[in-house]
């Protein structure tokens, strides 16, 4: 007994080593009494009241959702607003034109009255927020089943939003914690008015672009600016030519003191989704079952997509975008493969469910928990065929062509009328054929053909037959499995796929329209297959997962009463969340040690002229050159990015990275390749993130770009002493 008590206290202290370095997504609210104490001891030198208060300005005040995706920081007492280029990417996109080129030539505001207004652009900022478990959980029993548990806690939180103290332009998010064993409200603003301020060239704000993409050593000035613009008593309200830029209650002054490996720092912001807590038999079905799929219909795509884009100038500004997308996520689930394999993320997964039920079965107090993981990893087993099938059928028909949107075009109008009434479906249908371009702009039918035939043939060709839907095995079998020839006919007699035809059958009143769109054959198509998805795929996999569900929150309370000496963070789910560490290089592979920073020497070590990834402007070249550094140099060299052990995910983008005073040192924008498995398994040993260096963006925006008036509203802070020069 003594000697297990003995052992117990060992690994406790081992796996609290491990949770030590960045590891975890906090939420604000906590930090006091979970974090400030590591914190300081790693060398924040302000408290966890400077970072979460609802009383006075902290800087939580400072910290912006950016539309619904990104993060972004306040850095001015008028509201201009950092991001990274890639968030503002669709708002610089928009607004280019052929004689303004924003994304290829950047663009700078030289006066307020120049800065964009982005329709449709949110900031969101958080006002406060409230532990409300007990309210969402009132009346609900823990025999219920998920679906009856769900519709009760819908009821509490829809009940608890009409009561929870607000202001009339305020609004209420409640969201589920540690898989449902815990709920906070959200009390929010969001501004509508948020112009467009300025954004290097993509040559500077996408530079290595997908090549460089989840990679270290980084040269990419991911960065764009934005403003959050109120009315006269400084409240959100919808975009008009009299709002002033909003006053914040809290900004971020930005350093130009550097940073050094050791250093502090903490990455504020909206993390979306994680599941740190999946036992090993899920792990095992995302990274050997799911993450396989996604990977090779992708790699199809995107080879034809490549062809393409590098034979024809056209084509590549058509489906850059596109191209970006799809690449980022099929990058990510290949380093996310990676990263599992070289930390043996599933055999540590697997140590860990072995841990949990071994103290289960040692503790009589723990008997409920004894079937939990066997019964997780049962329900798992059951879902696989069909979680698979699901992700067969999204990417083969949903995610990686534009067809669907044609479909999808006529559905929304489907939707409307039936919702709506004909009137609603009659202005929707005008605004359809108003924009009728927008369809049609970044289409390419024959690329699109090229795509669906060839994700089709693997999607034939590897899925179960079970789940093959009849009306699509009888259309092969009429076309003898020729798969190019069927996609050319389903395209070809479409009306929607053409914009002259699309555009008469928008033109069409409402019986009409329904006439020729049931007939056509593209709506049949996916009419036929989205009637299967939803009952035989969709459904059952629903159902499952809701037992999963149910199942998941119990082993998340378990583990966290089974294993006291651990402290447990929820899994990221877009709310606002502090995580911390230092900045740090890292050693990938044998033989090889990464620096934690990089300077613009890099950049023209990368550089090779004219390409679509590694140009590097004129101008650029020139202040390179000519160590042209101004204010902000450090010993001759131009810093530009660095890693740090912060723990972060998507939706982390334009995050601050911030040092122990408070300040902003830098911009976070995407991880490391070795540690992209993060979202599933962090290991503090190669996961890093990527921040831009704060000095470089101010480079960019005084010398590079001169826009000085942007840097003179800015309050600059010199919290170290000047290092000396070695
Ligand atoms: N990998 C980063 C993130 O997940 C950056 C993506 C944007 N950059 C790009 N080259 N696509 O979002
Ligand atoms: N690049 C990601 C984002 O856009 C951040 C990450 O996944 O590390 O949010």
């Amino acid at each position: 007994m003594k000697l297990r008590t003995i052992i117990v206290i060992i690994v406790s202290l081992f796996s609290y080593r491990i949770v030590f370095c960045g590891e975890g997504m906090w939420l604000p609210i906590l930090l006091k009494s979970l974090n400030e104490k590591e914190m300081k001891s790693m060398g924040m030198k302000i408290s966890a009241d400077d970072i979460y208060n609802i009383n006075k300005g902290s800087l939580k005040d400072a910290i912006v959702q950016f539309g619904g995706g990104c993060t972004s920081e306040i850095i001015s007492n008028q509201s201009l607003l950092l991001t990274n280029h890639h968030c503002g990417y669709g708002y610089i996109q928009s607004n280019t034109t052929l004689e303004h080129n924003y994304l290829r030539d950047g663009f700078w505001a030289q006066v307020r009255s120049e800065e964009i207004p982005c329709p449709g652009l949110t900031a969101t900022l958080i006002v406060s927020m409230e532990d409300v478990t007990s309210k969402i959980l009132q009346g609900v029993d823990k025999s219920w089943d998920e679906n009856k548990r769900r519709n009760k806690v819908d009821e509490n939180t829809e009940k608890l939003k009409l009561v929870l103290p607000k202001l009339k332009d305020q609004d209420v998010l409640i969201r589920s914690f540690y898989n449902g064993n815990q709920y906070f409200a959200f009390i929010i603003e969001v501004f509508k008015d948020v112009r467009f301020v300025g954004a290097p060239p993509e040559s500077i704000g996408k530079f290595g672009s997908d090549t460089d993409n989840w990679v270290w050593p980084r040269h990419t000035g991911d960065f764009s600016l934005f403003r959050i613009y109120a009315n006269k008593d400084n409240r959100p309200a919808e975009y008009s030519k009299d709002n002033k830029p909003y006053t914040p209650k809290h900004f971020l002054p930005v350093s130009m003191s550097g940073v050094e490996t050791g250093d502090f720092t903490m990455v504020f912001g909206f993390p979306g989704r994680t599941t740190e807590y999946l036992t090993e038999e899920a792990s095992r079905q995302q990274i050997e079952v799911l993450n396989p799929v996604r990977i090779s219909l992708r790699d199809k795509t995107l080879k034809i997509l490549d062809k393409h884009m590098r034979a024809d100038e056209r084509t590549k500004i058509q489906y850059a975008a596109k191209y970006a997308g799809i690449a980022n996520a099929w990058k990510k689930w290949i380093g996310e493969n990676l990263g599992m394999k070289t930390t043996n993320g599933l055999e540590k997964k697997h140590r860990a469910d072995e841990e949990f039920k071994k103290r289960v079965n040692a503790n009589p107090a723990y008997s409920d928990y004894k079937n939990l993981v066997q019964d997780l990893d049962f329900l798992y087993r059951r879902l696989e065929p069909f979680a698979k099938s699901r992700e067969f059928y999204a990417e083969t028909f949903n995610r990686n062509i534009d067809l669907v949107n044609f479909y999808q075009l006529q559905k929304r109008l489907m939707d409307t009328y039936e919702g709506r009434g004909e009137a609603t479906f009659n202005a929707k249908k005008n605004d359809a054929l108003i924009n009728i371009e927008g369809y049609f702009k970044n289409f390419n039918s024959a690329i699109d053909q090229e795509i669906f035939a060839a994700l089709l043939e693997q999607f034939h060709k590897e899925m179960n037959p079970a789940f093959v839907f009849n009306y699509l095995k009888d259309e092969l079998k009429k076309y003898n499995n020729n798969y190019m020839a069927f996609t050319k006919d389903l395209y070809a007699s479409s009306s929607m796929t053409n914009k002259d035809s699309l555009a008469a059958m928008l033109s069409l009143d409402y019986k009409a329209w329904m006439d020729k769109v049931k007939a056509d054959k593209l709506w049949i198509f996916y009419d036929e297959l989205n009637y299967y998805l939803a009952n035989d795929i969709t459904k059952m996999c629903g159902d499952l997962e809701d037992q999963i569900a149910d199942l998941k929150r119990k082993h998340m309370a378990a583990l966290m009463e089974v294993m006291p000496e651990k402290k447990f963070y929820p899994d990221a789910n877009s709310t606002l969340r502090v995580t911390y560490g230092k900045v740090e290089g890292y050693h990938p592979r044998d033989g090889v040690q990464y620096l934690a920073q990089t300077t613009l020497d890099g950049v023209m070590e990368k550089y090779i002229p004219g390409d679509y990834e590694f140009d590097v402007p004129k101008k650029l070249q020139l202040l390179y050159k000519n160590k042209d550094y101004g204010i902000y140099g450090e010993d001759g060299k131009m810093p530009l990015a660095f890693i740090g052990s912060n723990h972060t995910t998507g939706g982390n983008s334009g995050s601050p990275a911030i040092d122990g005073q408070g300040n902003l040192i830098g911009l976070n924008f995407d991880r490391v390749w070795e540690g992209t498995m993060s979202d599933i398994n962090y290991d503090p040993s190669i996961c890093r993130n990527i921040m831009v260096d704060a000095r470089y963006i101010l480079f960019i925006i005084d010398k590079f770009a001169g826009a000085p008036w942007l840097v003179k509203e800015m309050q600059l802070v010199y919290p170290k002493k000047k290092k000396s020069k070695k």
